[in-house]
This record gives C-alpha cells, sequence and structure tokens, in this order.
C-alpha cells in the first residue's frame, strides 16, 4: 500500500474483509480521501459511491479511479457525508451492502504546508478546514473569538481539563495582545505545555482539538452513524476506523445501542492494525475499526 503520491490507507485488507465484498454489489465509502478503500472495493467488483468533503482531495480520487468511473462502477461525490441519505436516495445507491466511514483527515493534509494542519509551516495561516469552500470558519477565527469557557470545552476534546485551562489562558494571554493568525501563533502558545505526553510534540494535542472543533468532526460523527445505519440491506455492514478515543467512544455507544435494535456487533474488541503494517505507517498505531451488522 505504501506510494508516496498517496495517502497511506489503514487497515485496508481488514475492511475489505469485514466488509464482505461482493460482485455489482453496492458499497459507499463516505470518506473517500484519495480513494485507496474504494479502488480495492471495486477491483474486488464491487460498486461504490464514494463521498469526500475536500475538492483538492476528491480530484486525486477521480484521476486514481477513472476507468472504474467510465464504466459504471463508481461514483464520486464532493458533499459532506452527514448528507449519505440524501446522497445514496439521489444516486438510486440503496438498500447499501456496506458502508466504511475512515475518519479524520489524509496524510496528504497534515504533510500540506499551506493549509494550517501541519506545524512545520510556522507562518501558514491557520486555516484547518478541510473544504475551504463549504465551510466559513478557520481554526484562528475559533481562537480568536470563542468565549473562555467555549475554549475550555474546545481543548477538552483532546487535553485533561487542568491541561485546557492552561492552554485557555495561553490564548486568551496572546489574542489581547494581537489577533491569533497563524501556525506559529500556536505553535507558541503551545510551547510550555504539560500533557505527560512525552513522544508527543507539545503541540500535536491542541492542533487536533482546534482541527476537530474547526470541522465539526465529533457532531458530523453522530448525525451520519444512524444515518449510515439506516441505508444498510439486511446482512449489510458499517466499519468505522477511528483516531482517537473521542470518536472511539461516540461509534461504541451507537452500536452499543444499536445491539439492541436490529444491529450485531461484530467486533467485541476493536480491530487494530498488525506488526506489519504498524511498522510502515505510524498513522495505523492509532486505527480502530469497529463493526456493526445489520440483521
Ligand atoms: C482518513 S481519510 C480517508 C482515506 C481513504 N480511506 C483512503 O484510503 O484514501 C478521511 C477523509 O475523509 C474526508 N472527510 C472528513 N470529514 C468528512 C465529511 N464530513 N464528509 C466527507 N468527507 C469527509 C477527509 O477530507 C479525508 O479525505
Amino acid at each position: 500500500m505504501r506510494n508516496n503520491n498517496y495517502h497511506e490507507s489503514v487497515l485496508v485488507d481488514e475492511t475489505i474483509e469485514v466488509l464482505h465484498i461482493e460482485k455489482t454489489r453496492k458499497y459507499i465509502d463516505a470518506t473517500l480521501g484519495n480513494g485507496g478503500h474504494a479502488l480495492e472495493i471495486v477491483k474486488r467488483g464491487g460498486h461504490v459511491l464514494g463521498i469526500e468533503l475536500d475538492p483538492e482531495m476528491l480530484k486525486v480520487a477521480e484521476k486514481r479511479l477513472a476507468s472504474y468511473i467510465e464504466e459504471g462502477k463508481c461514483r464520486l461525490v464532493n458533499d459532506n457525508f452527514i448528507n449519505i441519505d440524501a446522497l445514496a436516495k439521489k444516486y438510486a445507491w440503496e438498500p447499501v451492502d456496506g458502508i466504511l466511514l475512515d475518519l479524520g483527515v489524509t496524510n496528504i493534509h497534515l504533510k500540506d504546508l499551506t493549509r494550517g494542519f501541519s506545524f512545520e509551516n510556522p507562518s501558514a495561516e491557520l486555516d484547518m478546514r478541510i473544504s475551504p469552500e463549504a465551510q466559513g470558519v478557520k481554526a484562528a477565527d475559533l481562537l480568536n473569538v470563542l468565549r473562555e469557557d467555549q475554549l475550555e470545552e474546545l481543548f477538552k476534546i483532546t487535553l485533561d481539563p487542568g491541561s485546557a485551562k492552561w492552554i485557555t489562558g495561553r490564548v486568551l494571554h496572546s489574542r489581547a495582545a494581537k489577533p491569533i493568525a497563524n501556525v506559529g501563533d500556536m505553535l507558541e502558545i503551545s510551547e510550555d505545555l504539560k500533557t505527560g505526553k512525552k513522544r508527543l510534540h507539545k503541540a500535536t494535542l491542541p492542533f487536533l482539538a482546534l482541527r476537530i472543533a474547526v470541522n465539526s468532526e465529533l457532531s458530523n460523527l453522530k448525525e451520519v452513524l444512524p444515518k449510515a445505519f439506516g441505508l444498510l440491506a439486511k446482512g449489510g455492514r458499517l466499519a468505522v476506523i477511528s483516531f482517537h478515543s473521542g470518536e472511539d467512544a461516540i461509534v461504541k455507544d451507537f452500536f452499543r445501542q444499536k445491539s439492541k435494535e436490529g444491529g450485531k456487533i461484530l467486533t467485541f474488541k476493536p480491530i487494530l492494525a498488525g506488526a506489519a503494517e504498524l511498522g510502515e505507517n505510524r498513522r495505523a498505531r492509532s486505527a480502530k475499526m469497529r463493526v456493526l451488522q445489520k440483521i
């Protein structure tokens, strides 16, 4: 799977196995990215509706999947996955045999020096929007306008309450002097943060909290799960790959609730990456996949 031009997809073999791909059946890849998972599904004869919020990322997937699009085995759309139900209806893609949500952003986003996700370029604008076309509020805007209590809540997505309070104080101090504008400002704010996680860069967790907030990642996840489950055919499967505990908790709770209402949990423990993948792809270290089947 290693190809430096593309996002390194995680848990690919495991995803293909749990989604149980069959020829001409319908699947939705609701977080298309570079199309790594979608490509493996269409190669096995499945038909894929791919949804991607970032128009730039969609262009990459369109090139990669061009021959399957031409053959009518694949249809890609630039949209938010919270509209999955309307999109499935619009493209006559229901009921669906399998749905994948591979959450967060790609490593292409994280390496991009212009969009504010990476701390490699301090002079980049602190933006972090997945879709600059569809979203108006940038990370810097949140830091400049939110109230103290709202900032604390934002940082609590990834930090303990004490650290969230501390960094909120630093944000308030910094913005009183001048508006927060770029990646370097946020690096400075995070400089003396103590998270107790020595292996992580000081700014990793505050940046992650900001990205999650800018892109409403947790509320989008809460909204898409019931809609995705509703679209499944009997026997169809919903696979969700999450990368931090906030996401995983939402998925676990939803699956537990659905296990009393027509769903069967196929993963009592989440599926994790094996040693070979962990050696090749750092991002796989935090990946957890859970699978729910409609019965
Ligand atoms: C981890 S990547 C998926 C990578 C993909 N599975 C692959 O193999 O190339 C997650 C993708 O979901 C997209 N995304 C995030 N939130 C989204 C949303 N609400 N709706 C649609 N796409 C979203 C991101 O832009 C990113 O490209």
